[in-house]
């Protein structure tokens, strides 16, 4: 099939080059003429394992383009999915200026002869799929093109995949959900997506606006159960129980299942804050407070500052001229996405009291020069950062911070001091090592207590 996906970010890219791989002929358009430079000269924008490979190859075989031009993108097109951000607004609601302006833009270029499907794949609130036709429909109509209802289809499809694992839940997808309650538009959806779905995962056929809010019931869902894990977390350091142990005794309970109960230091991401905070947004228009919802942001917000009071207690209240390593700046491991990343907002907490850091990521150190310059001093490698350091902390669960070189962190840091907001090591191991310890939901380990 023919497609276009306009938006080439990290949903866009990943969605244009899967297709292309099961064998579509994809355009990809983006405003942003650089990425669109980078991406023709055979380089991929974002960090997402496996998609280089898969993208070189398309790109060679020809079937994967990119464009600045949206008229040359849709040309041809049968089918075209909007990736378009949709960040929150002043107030909070998804801002839909992206959408709907490329709505109105493709209603300008549709012509009277061609049937086309336009998808909404970014996450929207309930009622943008009508808004996205009204746009098309009015600018068919200004130029007296007839029949214009039957001219296109405005489909909800928003997309599950998780940054970092994109490719594989993109190729394997859980379920694919598709909003349309057009004959036509779902035939052709059934057949695009068939290849994905060949072990027998769902795709599950509704009205455009349960998709819509599926997307956001899910996110939030997620959210929630990350925020309901810390509030247990934090429990446990009153209480003096292990959050581990009871994350593993209750995620062998099939209801609730192992996944999402591990403690942080708050979620964060281009998608749990905005989606949680529209949805609320959107509950709040039609009149119904959604409580949960609101304390799952609050609690969240509490959450990643939960280090900083511990941070600040072990220097006895002064941070000033200190020397703090941060391991990770990404939002989570395998992505080099920094957008709401919580380590950026100790990382400023902790300058604001005086402090002094130097980070190291794997992947997000180019994106954090851009958003904070020279803020901060960024290492080569993990252990670098260390040099003389007067506390560790972990932002991120990359794996190759799991099972480090203790002596050699040791032999780095001035004091062997580690605040641990994702609980990689085991308490005995800190213990043993002679590290002051203090992580999420577990008793703090403390020099003396060897
Ligand atoms: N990132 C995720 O993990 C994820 C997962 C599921 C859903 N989503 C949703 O998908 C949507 C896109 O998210 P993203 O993370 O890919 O965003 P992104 O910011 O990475 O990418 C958006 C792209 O759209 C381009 N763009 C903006 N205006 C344009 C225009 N008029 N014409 C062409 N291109 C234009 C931008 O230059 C950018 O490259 C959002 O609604 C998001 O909530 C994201």
């Amino acid at each position: 099939m023919k497609i276009a996906v306009i938006g080439t970010g990290y949903v866009g890219l990943v969605t244009g080059t899967c297709f292309a791989e099961s064998g579509n002929n994809v355009c990809c358009v983006d405003i942003d003429e650089n990425k669109i430079k980078k991406l023709n000269s055979g380089k991929v924008t974002i960090y997402e394992p496996g998609l280089e490979k898969i993208f070189i190859r398309n790109q060679k075989e020809g079937r994967l383009k990119f464009t600045t031009s949206l008229e040359e993108g849709i040309k041809d097109a049968v089918i075209i999915f909007l990736a378009l951000p949709t960040p929150p607004d002043e107030d909070g609601r998804a801002d839909l200026k992206y959408v709907l302006q490329v709505a109105s833009q493709i209603g300008k270029l549709l012509k009277s002869e061609d049937y086309k499907i336009i998808i909404d794949k970014s996450t929207v609130p309930v009622g943008t799929a009508e808004k996205v036709q009204l746009n098309i429909l009015k600018e068919l109509k200004a130029r007296s093109i007839t029949g214009s209802e039957e001219l296109f289809d405005v489909v909800s499809n928003p997309e599950f995949l998780r940054e970092g694992v994109a490719v594989e839940d993109f190729m394997k997808p859980n379920r694919v959900v598709i909003g349309t309650t057009s004959e036509k538009a779902q035939k052709l959806l059934g057949e695009l997506y068939a290849p994905f779905v060949r072990q027998g995962n769902p795709v599950i056929f509704m009205d455009e606006r349960s998709a819509e809010l599926t997307k956001y019931a899910a996110n939030a869902f997620l959210a929630t159960k990350i925020s309901f894990m810390n509030e247990i977390a934090l429990l446990c350091e009153k209480l003096g129980a292990d959050v581990d142990m009871v994350r593993r005794g209750i995620g062998s309970d099939e209801r609730i299942g192992k996944r999402f109960l591990f403690p942080g230091i708050g979620y964060g991401g281009s998608c749990f804050p905005k989606d949680v905070q529209a949805l609320v947004k959107s509950s709040q228009e039609v009149n119904y407070s959604f409580k949960i919802l609101e304390s799952v942001m609050e609690v969240n917000d509490a959450q990643k500052m939960h280090l900083f009071p511990k941070i600040l207690s072990y220097f006895n209240n002064d941070l000033s001229g200190k020397k703090i390593a941060v391991w990770g700046l990404a939002f989570k491991p395998n992505t080099d996405d920094i957008r709401e990343a919580p380590s950026l907002i100790l990382i400023k907490k902790l300058l604001s009291a005086g402090a002094k850091v130097t980070a190291f990521d794997p992947e997000a150190m180019e994106n954090v020069k851009h958003a904070m310059g020279d803020m901060i001093d960024f290492s080569e490698n993990q252990y670098e950062a260390l040099k003389d350091a007067d506390a560790l902390l972990i932002a991120t669960e990359w794996n190759e911070f799991r099972t480090p070189d203790f002596n050699r962190i040791k032999k780095e840091m001035k004091n062997n001091v580690i605040f641990d907001g994702r609980n990689l090591f085991e308490l005995y191991q800190m213990k043993e090592l002679g590290f002051y310890y203090e992580s999420i939901g577990r008793a703090a380990v403390h020099l003396n207590s060897r």
